[in-house]
């Protein structure tokens, strides 16, 4: 018989170990999402937006019987225009809708990287990039940032540092899935300075941007060296939709068409719900950022009280954070454990780094008051009962 023609390699790297008591990673999955007690911590999904205006949008559609129509392949041009205009990058940028951010960096790293070349991403970060990369790029040059001298993010002095003249894009997530450190303009010029001077690219996620209290876009300096990809499913609280997209400029956008995979176009409910997301965007932004914010107070005043843990990165500038138990003796898997026990999903480390997944966990606070007072409740009972 014929070897396979899948590399073991590259097999290898599809595959996920599922959780612990679960055949599949899939039934993990289903079990929390089926539980609806479990209070829903673990994916940085955003459970405080209850706006009428984009449900009765998606009712109107579903009456309207459109569903049964394709919509046009790269969106609405409706759509276009108001996310353009959400980022004031309205001249000079075309973009394109997809079914998320996911698809969208995957895109992204399928048509920028070619088989001799390098992608710099980091740890922590979102590992979902890194398997992208690994399987069109010669080498994933993962740059470990957890540590305060480089204030927990991919710096403009490690990007220099790790890149080398293979390397054709850097991943920058910012706000950074799992910590929350997110970049100055300063930052933002520097990292722009490099991509335009070794005409490599920046793939700017900005899955987090609106949590920020401030946040500034690489497009804006680079327009020519970057790719900004855009996320429904965090401020917009839109995940199970799965819609997202890509900016760049026209030229970019161009040869990322040619690897398009949803000729069809994405889900016509969901372009509806973030139409009308959009649009109503002002009016319910500044609670959700308040909400979040004093979330994290209550979290914050409890990891306090628990000797040898901290919080590397605080306030967050996204909607999540990591807290660090390596002091504590409490081995992050067991934590997330004892936490889902109770009906509260949280992730371990290991889920956004490879080298550092021994030291954390992540937790999101995107979720009402009182289930944040119960993850602190918990968290501190879960000391008592797992301390060494
Ligand atoms: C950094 C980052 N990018 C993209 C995504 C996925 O976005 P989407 O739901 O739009 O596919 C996530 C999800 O957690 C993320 O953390």
């Amino acid at each position: 018989m014929r070897d396979s023609m899948i590399s073991p390699k590259k097999f290898a790297k599809t595959t996920k170990s599922p959780p612990k008591g679960f055949k599949t990673s899939n039934d993990f999955f289903n079990f929390v999402f089926k539980d609806k007690k479990m209070i829903w911590m673990g994916q940085n999904t955003n459970h405080l937006l209850q706006d009428s205006l984009i449900t009765d949008a998606m009712v109107e559609c579903v009456n309207s019987g459109e569903y049964c129509k394709y919509p046009p392949p790269e969106g609405f041009p409706e759509l276009h225009e108001l996310i353009l205009n959400d980022l004031g990058l309205e001249n000079d940028f075309e973009m394109m809708i997809t079914a998320g951010g996911t698809e969208s960096l995957y895109l992204c790293i399928n048509e920028i990287m070619k088989a001799d070349m390098n992608m710099v991403t980091c740890d922590p970060g979102y590992l979902i990039i890194d398997n992208f990369a690994s399987r069109f790029a010669n080498q994933v040059i993962s740059v470990p940032i957890y540590n305060a001298e480089c204030n927990y993010k991919l710096t403009p002095h490690l990007v220099k540092e790790y890149m080398d003249e293979n390397t054709k894009l850097i991943s920058l997530i910012d706000p950074l899935n799992p910590l929350g450190s997110s970049y100055t303009k300063q930052e933002i010029k520097e990292l722009a300075e490099i991509a335009i001077e070794n005409d490599i690219y920046l793939l700017h996620d900005i899955t987090y941007r609106d949590f920020a209290q401030d946040h500034h876009l690489v497009a804006k300096y680079a327009p020519e060296h970057s790719l900004t990809i855009y996320s429904f499913s965090k401020i917009f609280g839109m995940a199970g939709l799965r819609i997202g997209g890509i900016i760049a400029n026209p030229h970019l956008l161009n040869s990322i068409r040619k690897v398009l995979i949803n000729d069809l176009g994405t889900n016509v409910l969901s372009q509806k719900a973030a139409i009308a997301a959009l649009k109503s965007k002002r009016q319910w932004i500044d609670s959700i950022k308040t909400q979040t914010r004093n979330n994290q107070h209550i979290i914050k005043k409890a990891v306090d009280q628990v000797d040898g843990a901290f919080l590397p990165v605080y306030p967050s500038d996204g909607n999540m954070m990591a807290i660090d138990l390596k002091e504590t003796g409490i081995d992050p898997q067991i934590m997330a454990d004892y936490l889902l026990e109770r009906k509260i999903f949280i992730r371990q480390g290991a889920y956004t780094s490879k080298l550092f997944g021994d030291r954390y966990i992540r937790l999101s606070f995107s979720v009402p008051q009182y289930q944040v007072k119960i993850f602190a409740e918990k968290f501190l009972e879960a000391y008592e009962a797992l301390k060494l």
